[in-house]
C-alpha cells in the first residue's frame, strides 16, 4: 500500500485529506501540533500521528521517513518562519522522488505574471501588515517557503488556493497557470475540493513542477470556460 504523509493533519484542510486519502487506499501518517491530536479521534484507529510542531525537522524527518508523498499546508501562523521551516524540513527529508505537494493561497505568484484585482491587492497588503503588527501572521514567509519550493528539484506542486467555503464536494476544482485567468473569475473553492486537488495531485505526473490556481469546477467563471464559444 502506498504511504502518504500530512503535514498539518488536524486543521480543516488537513482532515479532509486524511478522509480522501484513506477513501484513495492511502496509508496515512499525519503530522500535527501535540494540543490538536484530539482533533484526530475519529481517524485514530486508521492513520499515524506524528505529534510536533512541523517546522521541527526531528519530526518530520521522523514522519515522512517510508512516504511515497507529502501533502504540506503552509500556513502564515506566527512570526517564527513556520512556513518556511516547514516546507524545508520537508525538501530535506522527505525520499528522494516522493511526489511533494504544498498548499497555500492565490497571493503567492510563481512568475510574476498573475494580474490581481485592486480589491485583492489591497486585502493582502491590509491583512499582512495588521497581522504582522500583531504578530500573528507572516504572509512574507508563506512567500519565501515557496521561493524555496519552486527553486528546488524536488518533484513538488505548489496548489494555490482562492477563497474557500464550506460545503458537500462538487468535484475537482480545474486549474489555471495564472490569476486572472478568466476560469478562475468566481475565485471560490470548497474546502473539501481544495483537498480533493491535492490529494488527486500526488498521482498526477502532469502537475509536478507546476503552481496551478484552482477554482471549484462548479462555479459560474469555471462553467463559462466550458462553454463552446460562439462563432462570429
Ligand atoms: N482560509 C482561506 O480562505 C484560504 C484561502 C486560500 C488558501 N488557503 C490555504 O489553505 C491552507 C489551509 O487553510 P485553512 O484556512 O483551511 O486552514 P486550516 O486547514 O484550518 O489550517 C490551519 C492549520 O494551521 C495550524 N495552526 C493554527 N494556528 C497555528 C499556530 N499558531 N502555529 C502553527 N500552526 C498553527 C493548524 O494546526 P492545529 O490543528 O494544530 O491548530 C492547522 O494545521 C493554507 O495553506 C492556506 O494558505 C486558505
Amino acid at each position: 500500500m502506498k504511504k502518504v504523509c500530512i503535514v498539518g493533519a488536524s486543521g480543516k484542510l488537513g482532515q479532509y485529506m486524511v478522509q480522501h486519502a484513506l477513501e484513495r487506499g492511502w496509508s496515512v501518517v499525519g503530522v500535527c501540533r501535540a494540543r490538536s491530536v484530539a482533533k484526530l479521534d475519529r481517524f485514530k484507529d486508521r492513520i499515524t500521528i506524528v505529534a510536533g510542531a512541523t517546522n521541527d525537522r526531528d519530526v518530520i524527518r521522523t514522519a515522512v521517513a517510508g512516504c511515497d508523498g507529502v501533502l504540506t499546508v503552509l500556513v502564515p501562523w506566527g512570526v517564527q518562519q513556520y512556513a518556511s521551516g516547514t516546507a524545508q524540513a520537508v525538501m530535506d527529508h522527505a525520499e528522494p522522488g516522493a511526489r511533494l505537494v504544498f498548499s497555500c493561497g492565490w497571493h503567492i505568484s510563481r512568475d510574476g505574471q498573475d494580474v490581481y484585482s485592486w480589491k485583492f491587492k489591497t486585502l493582502v497588503a491590509i491583512a499582512g501588515r495588521i497581522a504582522r503588527l500583531l504578530r500573528l501572521v507572516e504572509l512574507d514567509d508563506q512567500v519565501e517557503a515557496c521561493r524555496r519550493i519552486f527553486a528546488s528539484d524536488t518533484r513538488w506542486t505548489v496548489v494555490r488556493g482562492s477563497d474557500l467555503e464550506e460545503g458537500e464536494s462538487q468535484g475537482l476544482p480545474v486549474w489555471s497557470r495564472h490569476v486572472g485567468d478568466a476560469v478562475l473569475a468566481s475565485n471560490r473553492t470548497r474546502r473539501v475540493d481544495f483537498a480533493l486537488f491535492m490529494v488527486a495531485a500526488l498521482e498526477n505526473d502532469a502537475l509536478v513542477h507546476e503552481a496551478p490556481a484552482i477554482v471549484g469546477c462548479q462555479t459560474p467563471s469555471a462553467l463559462a470556460a466550458r462553454e463552446p464559444r460562439p462563432s462570429t
